[in-house]
């Protein structure tokens, strides 16, 4: 297969960036085409733990990188990742928009204003792709070309002091100016000359603006067939299309959440997964797995194979429970879409604790030596879904990645 896009099947935070690293050895290149700087996406390879905003996760493979028109890009972040990284061979497409200091003042400030916050990541995400609608953010190109917008009468109305604004302009101009390509033109070259590409996707279905749980979701879509979109790549030659999900459920921010768990137990998810937002770092909230919500996002990606991710995570707990149906108004239910407007009640499967395991040794020895309760979790969400688990993760080092 040459073409695969790596989707996530939550609310984030799946692990995809390291299943993007692990995958990436065998492509040429590796591409954004959705969200911004608030992702994070996290790769450790020998101890050394890397985590990427902007840049695909594929950059310590020193493959080719792209970032298309649908990402929304914030220079300053940028070069810094950059910078961090070394040389990379990272090309900027000069359609995608460009997040400014006063999308970020915005983005928080309009949370201070609303009466729930969304609990963004205030990296100017949601106000930078609005002003894309309304046609006043600038692109990669503006910028380089020195051509940014007035915003003149707009910071006069929204009480803004631009003194930022002019450093940010003449600091991103350059770099932007070095790194611009027709991102769908080469990626085009390369999948014509037999070459295989493999896109990132940013965020989790879940949080996808159409289809996720909305309004708490993000501002740009987050699942597969936006690769057409925001790549320019035409999606009837992606044939492959892989569904990354957690042993269990987070969310960093507000909003619905059947399975939620608190008090001890989720405390001690959160440690044993080191569940802090890579971007904020916030503690996440945590919760059961809840199949009902990864159905339908496998359904919506047309998924044909999954991650199980953080499987280690769950070992040692003293039960442990995985959400099949949702219960409305005293009736079982496998559909996702009526929990928008009714409330659900999560039916679980109880399964046997996973024990304690030497995770490590594990990961060499291969899937069959994996604890029988950690391989029932997966039995369990291959029925549920009906598609393969093709890799589980059982550790962050990138080698702690099982085939199964
Ligand atoms: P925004 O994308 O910063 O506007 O945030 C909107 C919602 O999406 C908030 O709940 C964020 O916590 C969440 N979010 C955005 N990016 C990520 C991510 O990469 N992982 C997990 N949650 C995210
Ligand atoms: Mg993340």
């Amino acid at each position: 297969m040459n073409v695969s896009v790596v989707v996530g099947l939550q609310w984030g935070d799946e692990g995809k960036g390291k299943i993007i690293d692990y995958m990436s050895e065998d492509y040429e290149a590796a591409v954004r085409f959705n969200g911004g700087s608030n992702a994070g996406h996290t790769v450790t390879v020998n101890g050394k733990r890397v985590v990427f905003h902007l840049i695909p996760s594929a950059a310590l493979r020193g493959k080719k990188l792209y970032i298309g028109p649908g990402v929304t890009i914030d220079p300053v972040q940028l070069i810094k990742e950059y910078n961090e990284l070394g040389n990379v061979q990272l090309k900027v497409d000069p359609r995608a928009t460009v997040v400014t200091p006063f999308d970020i003042w915005l983005d928080r400030k309009l949370e201070e204003m609303r009466g729930s916050a969304i609990g963004t990541t205030g990296r100017g995400i949601g106000t930078s792709f609005a002003g894309r609608m309304f046609r006043f953010s600038p692109r990669v190109c503006d910028i380089a070309s020195g051509i940014v917008p007035d915003y003149g009468p707009m910071f006069t109305a929204f009480n803004y002091n631009p003194s930022e604004m002019k450093k940010w302009e003449e600091d991103s101009t350059l770099y932007l100016r070095e790194h611009m390509a027709d991102v769908p033109w080469e990626l085009m070259q390369i999948y014509e000359k037999g070459g295989k590409i493999l896109f990132e996707s940013a965020q989790g279905t879940l949080l996808d603006p159409l289809y996720g749980t909305y309004p708490y979701v993000t501002s740009s879509n987050t699942i597969a067939p936006y690769v057409s979109i925001g790549a320019g790549f035409p999606f009837n030659r992606v044939d492959d299309i892989i569904g990354v999900m957690k042993a269990y459920q987070t969310r960093v921010g507000s909003g619905p959440f059947p399975t939620e768990l608190s008090g001890s137990l989720a405390d001690l998810i959160r440690q044993n997964g080191a569940e802090f937002g890579s971007t904020t770092g916030r503690p996440r909230r945590v919760g059961w797995l809840d199949l009902v919500s990864v159905k339908y996002a496998t359904r919506l990606n047309q998924v044909n194979r999954i991650v199980v991710t953080k499987l280690d995570a769950l070992s040692g707990l003293e039960n442990l429970r995985v959400a099949t149906r949702y219960n409305y108004q005293g009736k079982s239910s496998s559909d996702f879409t009526r929990s928008l407007y009714d409330k659900p009640e999560p039916e679980y499967v109880e399964l046997d604790p996973i024990p304690d395991a030497d995770w490590a040794s594990i990961s060499k020895r291969g899937y069959d030596s994996l604890p029988a309760q950690a391989k029932r979790l997966v039995e369990l969400v291959e029925q549920e879904l009906k598609v393969d688990v093709w890799l589980v993760s059982v550790g962050q080092e990138r080698g702690m990645t099982v085939v199964a």
